[in-house]
C-alpha cells in the first residue's frame, strides 16, 4: 500500500473537503480518458484541481501531452484543453502505477462494451480495480463513472479492489462512489452545465463527499441516491426506457408505411399532449449506450434466474430489426425500377451512429453496409466526418457529390445537418436512379415527389 498521499479523502470531515476543495488541495485521477473521461478530467482540472488521465491508448496520450484536442465534436472543451495544459493543470500517461498513488479520488471512465453474444464486458474496469488493489494511496475515493449493472460494484468491482486476501478494506482503506455519466456526446458540455448528477455511495458519507466534490466542478443539482446500485439502475432505466420507446414507434413506423401514414405527422400532433414524448423512428438505434444498457438490465435478469424482460427484450428485437427494413425498403424501390441490389451502386450516407457525432459504435450503418455487401452491390459512402477513410471495410468518399453521382440508390442513414440541407432536386440531377431512402425524416416527401425522387421513408406511408 502506498501512503504518499497528503489528503486522505475518507478520514477528514465535511468542512476540511470543502477546505481542501477550495484550496485545490486534491489530486485527481481520471483512468480512460475517451468521449467522456476527458471532458471529465478537463473539468476537474478547470476547475482548478491537478488532474492526471490515464489511459492505455499511446497515442491519444502523446497526442493529449503535445497539446492536440482530440475531441473535435465536442465543442468549447478545445478552450479548457489549451488552457489547463498551458496551466499544466492536466497532463496523460499510461502508467496507472505512477498515477495512481499520487492521487486522492481515482474517477474511472473505462469503456464497458457487450461481446458478440451480447453479454456485458467489464474486463476493462475489473482490470483497473485490480491495479487499484496495487497503487492506490491509502484513504482515497474511488469514483465509477462508466455505465454499469445495479450490483456490479458491490458484487464484483469491490472485491477485485479489496484483494484475494482482502489486502484493503473498504472504507477503512478506500471508499467508493458510484456517479454514472448522462451526458450526451456531441453535447457533453451543455450537459455538463445543466444536468443534475446522480451520487451514491457505498454509504452515506461517501455519498457527501462525492457530492461536494461534484457540487465544486460542475455546481449541478446533486441527486444523492441511497447506493451505488441504485444510481446505476437510474442511469440504465433512464436510456432504456429511451431504446423501449424508440421500438415502439419503430413497430408504428412500419405499420404506417403498410397504411399510407406519415409517422412524423402522427408524431407532431402527439407532441401537442403535455404527457406524450416524441421519439423517433429510424434505421437502428446504435451506439456504446442504449443497446448496451438494454442488454446489462437482461444480463441482471439472466443472472438472477428471473428469465427475461420481456418489453427490453421485444424492444431489442425491433431496433435491430431496422437496418434490415431499410434494405426492405430499398429492395422494393429497386423492384420498382425493374432492378436488383446485385450490381446496383448504393450510397450510403452517414455511418455515426447519431447525427454530428464522428461515432461508429454499434451503428445501424454497420449492418446496412454488411447487408449490401452480402447481396453484392456497389457500396459508395459519405459520412462528413469520415472522410477518405476506412469504415466497416469500405473506403470512404471524400464528398455528397462523389458519392451520389451515378449511383442507383441513396440511404439517408443518419441525420447529419450537412444531409439537412440537401435539395431533393440535387439526387434527380445526380444519380443513375433516383431512389432515395429516408431513414431519418430528413426529406418532405412532397418536395421528393416534386423533385421526381423514387422515395421511401421509415414510416413515411403515401
Ligand atoms: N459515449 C457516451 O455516449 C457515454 C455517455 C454516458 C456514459 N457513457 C459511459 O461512459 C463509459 C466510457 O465511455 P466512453 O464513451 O467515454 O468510452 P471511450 O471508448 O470513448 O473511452 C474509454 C477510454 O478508456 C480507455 N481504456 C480502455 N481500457 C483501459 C484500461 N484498462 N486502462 C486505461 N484506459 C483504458 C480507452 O483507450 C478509451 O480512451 C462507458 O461505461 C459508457 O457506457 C458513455
Amino acid at each position: 500500500m502506498n501512503e504518499f498521499s497528503s489528503h486522505k479523502i475518507m478520514a477528514m470531515n465535511m468542512e476540511n473537503i470543502q477546505y481542501s476543495l477550495q484550496n485545490n488541495e486534491f489530486r485527481i485521477c481520471v483512468v480512460g480518458i475517451g468521449r467522456i473521461g476527458l471532458p471529465t478530467a478537463l473539468s476537474f482540472a478547470n476547475a482548478g484541481l491537478n488532474t492526471i488521465g490515464v489511459d492505455i491508448n499511446e497515442n491519444l496520450v502523446q497526442m493529449i501531452n503535445s497539446g492536440q484536442y482530440p475531441l473535435k465534436d465536442e465543442p468549447e472543451f478545445d478552450k479548457i484543453f489549451d488552457k489547463v495544459i498551458s496551466e499544466k493543470k492536466f497532463l496523460a500517461t499510461t502508467d496507472i502505477s505512477v498515477a495512481l498513488p499520487k492521487s486522492d479520488i481515482v474517477i474511472l471512465s473505462l469503456p464497458t462494451p457487450m461481446d458478440k453474444n451480447y453479454v456485458p464486458d467489464y474486463s476493462s474496469i475489473l482490470s483497473v480495480a485490480s491495479n487499484i488493489n496495487k497503487f492506490l494511496s491509502s484513504g482515497s475515493l474511488v469514483i465509477v463513472e462508466s455505465t454499469v449493472e445495479p450490483g456490479f460494484i458491490e458484487n464484483d468491482f469491490i472485491p477485485v479492489i479489496e484483494g484475494k486476501n482482502k489486502n484493503l478494506k473498504l472504507t477503512i482503506d478506500f471508499t467508493v462512489a458510484a456517479c454514472p455519466e448522462t451526458a450526451n456526446p456531441g453535447e457533453i458540455m451543455s450537459d455538463f452545465k445543466k444536468l443534475p448528477r446522480l451520487v451514491g455511495g457505498i454509504d452515506e458519507r461517501t455519498t457527501n463527499i462525492a457530492s461536494s466534490l461534484y457540487k465544486h466542478v460542475f455546481g449541478v443539482e446533486m441527486m444523492s441516491m441511497p447506493d451505488c446500485k441504485t444510481a446505476n439502475a437510474a442511469k440504465l432505466t433512464g436510456n432504456v426506457f429511451r431504446d423501449i420507446n424508440i421500438a415502439f414507434i419503430n413497430e408504428l413506423a412500419m405499420l404506417f408505411e403498410k397504411l399510407g401514414i406519415d409517422t412524423m405527422k402522427v408524431l407532431e400532433a402527439c407532441d401537442k399532449k403535455y404527457n406524450f414524448q416524441t421519439h423517433y423512428p429510424g434505421a437502428g438505434v446504435g451506439g456504446p449506450c442504449l443497446p448496451v444498457n438494454s442488454y446489462q438490465f437482461l444480463n441482471s435478469a439472466r443472472r438472477l434466474d428471473d428469465g427475461v424482460l420481456r418489453i427490453i427484450e421485444a424492444a431489442r428485437e425491433i431496433n435491430e430489426h431496422m437496418p434490415y427494413h431499410t434494405i426492405e425498403l430499398l429492395v422494393d424501390a429497386l423492384n420498382e425500377k425493374g432492378k436488383s441490389v446485385k450490381d446496383s451502386t448504393i450510397a450510403v450516407l452517414g455511418v455515426s451512429y447519431k447525427p454530428n457525432v464522428r461515432d461508429i459504435q454499434l451503428a445501424p450503418a454497420e449492418e446496412i453496409i454488411k447487408k449490401l455487401d452480402q447481396l453484392k452491390a456497389n457500396i459508395k459512402i459519405y459520412d462528413p466526418y469520415f472522410i477518405n477513410a476506412e469504415i466497416f471495410s469500405h473506403k470512404t468518399e471524400e464528398n455528397l457529390f462523389n458519392a451520389i453521382s451515378n449511383s442507383d440508390g441513396v440511404l439517408l442513414v443518419t441525420a447529419h445537418n450537412e444531409f439537412k440541407e440537401i435539395d431533393p432536386t440535387l439526387f434527380k440531377s445526380k444519380m443513375k436512379t433516383p431512389i432515395v431512402i429516408d431513414c431519418r425524416g430528413i426529406l418532405d416527401m412532397r418536395s421528393a415527389k416534386k423533385a421526381g425522387l423514387v422515395f421511401r421513408g421509415i414510416g413515411r406511408g403515401w
